[in-house]
């Protein structure tokens, strides 16, 4: 039996602007956020607190929040993505709701990605989810290169098991699991999830897959089927991780909402001001639209 609710948190201004060559302005993603609230979205990832030589994209980290600090609602959750002590000291100043450590399942993504071993982020993490806790903000931990990695390929479910398992030790409440290339298919993301289960309920997963491939609507489906309800999105597709050369964005919010609406699953979300919010920022970038229900209902 499927959810009747789904969290749907829109990961646009963080994973979908971090990889954009040229620099958006602050005003811009302020206008995305709160289009995506206008719209109904409930939880988003505003920004990450890394550092500005690696994504120089999310350089504007602080200034964003102080910029969103007077509109910020209660019941929208504000996440934002912290890898070591020093992101969360800069967080902290804005309060956010939530923080999102980020993992790999891959070493070679790990050392790319973030710059050490995937149990050297772990001890990094640690002290960053004790630190949010003792403050009363959520933890989250999202596993990047679930099912497969750009450098070493294939990933083994038990690698997913495994940081699922220190992740948890740590004090995750929730856990992420990422298809950062988008190279899965719906049975390839069963094992991940079931692999995750190990560890953690199934109501403390989430999905997060990139749509390089055509295939994260279906993966979305596969990981809905298995009891998930909430999955990481991104309006108009948008996205991309920097240290994942030749990835496209996440799915298309649109195209999961449409979905999850289809389904009689309720989203809580707007269809028509959620595509409103995406053409505006595909606009704003010069882009064609990257998702297919928000193209066909523009076209209709
Ligand atoms: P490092 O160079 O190993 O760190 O980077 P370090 O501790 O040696 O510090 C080096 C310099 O960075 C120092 O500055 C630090 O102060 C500074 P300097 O003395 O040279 O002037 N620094 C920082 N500045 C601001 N904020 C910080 C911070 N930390 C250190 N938090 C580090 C390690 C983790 C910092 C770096 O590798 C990094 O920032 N990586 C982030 C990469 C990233 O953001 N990737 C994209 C997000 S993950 C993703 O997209 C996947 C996801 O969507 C799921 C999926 O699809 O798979 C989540
Ligand atoms: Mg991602």
């Amino acid at each position: 039996s499927y959810p009747e609710h789904v969290t749907i948190v829109d990961v646009s201004p963080r994973d979908g602007l971090q990889n954009e060559a040229m620099t958006v302005p602050k005003a811009v993603k302020q206008t995305l956020i709160n289009d995506l609230i206008a719209a109904g979205v409930k939880k988003l990832e505003a920004t990450s607190f890394v550092s500005p030589k690696w994504v120089p994209q999310m350089g504007d980290n602080s200034e964003l929040m102080t910029a969103l600090a007077d509109s910020r609602r209660d019941d929208v959750i504000y996440s934002v993505l912290v890898p070591n002590m020093r992101g969360f000291d800069n967080a902290i100043a804005h309060r956010p709701d939530e923080i999102v450590i980020f993992g790999s399942a891959s070493e070679t993504f790990s050392q790319k990605n973030i710059n050490c071993s995937i149990d050297e982020s772990i001890e990094r993490f640690a002290p960053v989810a004790a630190a949010a806790k003792a403050q009363n903000i959520k933890v989250r931990g999202v596993i990047s290169c679930t099912v497969g990695c750009p450098y070493e390929g294939e990933i083994d479910p038990s690698q997913v098991a495994y940081v699922t398992k220190r992740l948890v030790e740590i004090g995750a409440e929730q856990i992420g699991i990422a298809d950062t290339i988008g190279v899965g298919t719906p049975l390839k993301v069963q094992r991940a999830l079931q692999a995750a289960l190990e560890y953690a309920d199934i109501s403390m997963l989430s999905g997060h897959f990139h749509d390089t491939y055509g295939q994260a609507v279906s993966n979305t489906l596969a990981a809905l089927q298995m009891g998930v309800s909430e999955f990481d999105t991104s309006v108009a597709g948008l996205g991309g991780c920097p240290y994942a050369k030749g990835a496209t964005g996440n799915v298309a919010t649109e195209d999961v909402v449409y979905m999850l609406h289809g389904m009689g699953i309720n989203t809580g979300i707007d269809l028509d001001k959620l595509v409103v919010a995406g053409e505006r920022i595909s606009e704003f970038l010069g882009r064609r639209n990257g998702s297919s229900v928000a193209r066909a209902l523009i076209n209709k």
